[in-house]
């Protein structure tokens, strides 16, 4: 029996079965609802979450720039946004900037050899607890990492590497709703199991 019990935006493959119903319910929408708010407290919960991942020498090299529709941060956050997720992005109650640090102050050197490797963990960290929160998360490129970078005072040994949208996704009966809920399924194809497992590794233990 699958484990997320049927919910609607469930992953369709029979892999979803093995997954936890966090994993197996989580997508990325672009549709998201403009009207809905999320609390301080949930933002806040998010950035506990990524604070605690895991990273190379417990370097924690990440940091976030969270702005909640309505403030200020959310508008400085939308100016940079591309014209793609320009049309989508704005109506996530919480858009954030993720942040790597990726060199050691007014030098060349690497700060950490896994700072971008960790700051995506940090991500999928906050992209789990949004979902036990009933929150779904969008990460996306499609922005101006130069023109946020200046918006935010963000010095050059730190880049600005994604940005996520956060907020409550449409899951109700609407059109519009069920239409966007297609056009993100379909382009959800994943790789099979036995194209992710490498096929060389049993052979060595032979
Ligand atoms: C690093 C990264 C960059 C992404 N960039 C974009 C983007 O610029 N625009 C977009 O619409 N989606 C973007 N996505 C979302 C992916 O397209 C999406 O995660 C993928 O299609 C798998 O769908 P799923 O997350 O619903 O499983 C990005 C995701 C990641 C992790």
């Amino acid at each position: 029996m699958c484990l997320c019990r049927g919910r609607v935006t469930c992953v369709s493959d029979a892999g979803s079965r093995l997954l936890h119903p966090l994993l197996a319910t989580r997508w990325s929408p672009t549709t998201f609802d403009a009207s809905a708010k999320i609390s301080e407290a949930e933002v806040e919960s998010l950035l506990e979450a990524a604070r605690w991942a895991p990273s190379a020498g417990n370097s924690q090299p990440w940091a976030f720039i969270v702005g909640r529709r309505g403030e200020p941060d959310h508008d400085r956050l939308a100016r940079h946004l591309a014209g793609s997720s320009g049309a989508w992005a704005p109506t996530a109650a919480l858009l954030v900037a993720n942040l790597s640090h990726r060199l050691v102050m007014d030098t060349d050197w690497d700060y950490s050899e896994f700072s971008v490797y960790d700051l995506g963990q940090a991500v999928a960290h906050m992209t789990f607890q949004a979902q036990s929160l009933g929150l779904s998360v969008r990460q996306f490129r499609a922005f101006d990492r130069v023109g946020l970078a200046a918006e935010f005072d963000v010095p050059p040994h730190w880049e600005v590497t994604t940005m996520s949208a956060i907020g409550r996704a449409f899951t109700d009966g609407s059109r519009r709703a069920a239409s966007a809920l297609d056009a993100a399924q379909r382009s959800r194809d994943r790789r099979p199991v036995t194209d992710v497992r490498w096929p060389h590794a049993a052979r060595d233990h032979r």
